[in-house]
């Protein structure tokens, strides 16, 4: 039983980065429509969200929190983690944040999706890839790209990202105890491991595995290593890759997690990701992805869902929501799909067939 003032503390914590998320959309929003103000088409496509809606999605919101701690009470990863915000970064960047709003507000009301700087490398990267995905600068392909995304994620799920995140430790967990041997014989990959987070918490959950995280952006992976290596633990190893060609071997990992890529990927490449996944997992592993929650899991968010999918740059999110990812599952050749969905993301566990 963990200390019931540690349990207040983590609450308090949550809600106070919930309210300052909300605080900060608030001022966002105002800016743009002072400064960028939407057409009269992009204000037409945004559907005003009741108050049931969004109770709805507060409740939402607090019941992921007593999941979050429950798993920690129970000892699936240590509780350290709940309290794990990278506040230098916050503090190192956050300004900067405000300063990128700029930019930002102007493509949107541009509807300019390819904007690169002219120092950016973009060659070699597949045509899906290479756009300003939520509007961001420099899409995933700088280092100030990679300062910012944590900070901008935390933000737009009002501080619960991190606590989505950790729902795949659970079914991962579960799912390589039936690996017999030690905990260090145990491979992990991380497919778009952006920069790291969910490495860290895999980190700590499995502290002696072999751990290894693949993504396309240099940026993001630098910003990833930066993180990873400030841990006590083997460094996990990354290397710059696509989900849909990893540089594996047949059957080498027990476990592979993928978060939040699969909106972001066409259709077809979602299903090359899962092949990929398949065929790098040993008979008997498990695969977990994390990802938005989608159109039939919930009426009511529905109309969440779809500005989302206005307001930022995500040209494939709407396919996304709609997909059947279980029959891609299936179709790979996986077995025992279980699904479930947490707040704004939803969880598919799957095993390899032994
Ligand atoms: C929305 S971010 C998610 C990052 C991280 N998993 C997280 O939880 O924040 C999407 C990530 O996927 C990477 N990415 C996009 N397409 C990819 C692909 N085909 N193969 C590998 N990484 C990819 C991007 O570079 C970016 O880091």
């Amino acid at each position: 039983m963990m200390n019931p003032l540690a349990k207040l503390a983590y609450q308090t914590l949550q809600q106070g980065k919930s309210v300052f998320s909300v605080a900060h959309k608030t001022t966002n929003n105002r800016l743009l429509n002072l400064f960028a103000p939407p057409t009269a088409l992009q204000k037409e496509q945004v559907q005003k969200l009741s108050p049931e809606q969004l109770l709805n999605i507060q409740q939402r919101m607090l019941q992921l929190q007593n999941e979050d701690w429950a798993d920690a009470e129970r000892g699936i990863y240590p509780s350290e983690l709940l309290f794990d915000d990278p506040w230098d970064d916050f503090f190192k960047f956050y300004p900067a944040v405000w300063f990128d709003m700029p930019g930002t507000w102007q493509r949107i009301q541009q509807n300019n999706y390819q904007d690169f700087a002219s120092d950016i490398e973009t060659e070699g990267y597949p045509q899906y890839y290479l756009r300003n995905f939520h509007f961001q600068t420099d899409g995933y392909l700088s280092d100030q790209s990679a300062n910012l995304y944590d900070i901008q994620v935390e933000l737009l799920f009002n501080g619960s990202a991190d606590a989505m995140r950790r729902r795949i430790l659970a079914p991962l967990k579960q799912g390589l105890s039936h690996f017999e041997g030690p905990e260090r014989d145990l491979k992990i990959l991380d497919v778009a491991c952006g920069t790291g987070r969910t490495l860290k918490m895999l980190r700590g959950t499995f502290p002696k595995a072999s751990l290894h995280g693949i993504d396309l952006s240099p940026a993001y992976l630098r910003k990833a290593n930066e993180l990873l290596s400030k841990q006590p633990q083997e460094l996990p190893q990354l290397a710059q890759a696509k989900g849909e060609d990893l540089p594996y071997q047949d059957e080498y990992f027990n476990g592979i997690s993928c978060v939040f890529l699969f909106h972001e990927l066409p259709g077809p490449i979602r299903q090359a990701v899962i092949n990929e996944s398949f065929r790098a997992l040993k008979p008997g592993g498990t695969y977990v992805i994390c990802d938005s929650i989608q159109a039939s899991d919930n009426p009511d968010l529905k109309p969440a869902l779809e500005n989302f999918s206005q307001t930022f740059h995500e040209p494939f999110y709407r396919h996304y929501i709609e997909d059947n990812i279980e029959a891609r599952l299936k179709e790979a050749g996986f077995e025992n799909i279980r699904v479930s969905d947490h707040f704004m993301s939803k969880y598919w566990t799957a095993r390899k067939p032994s």
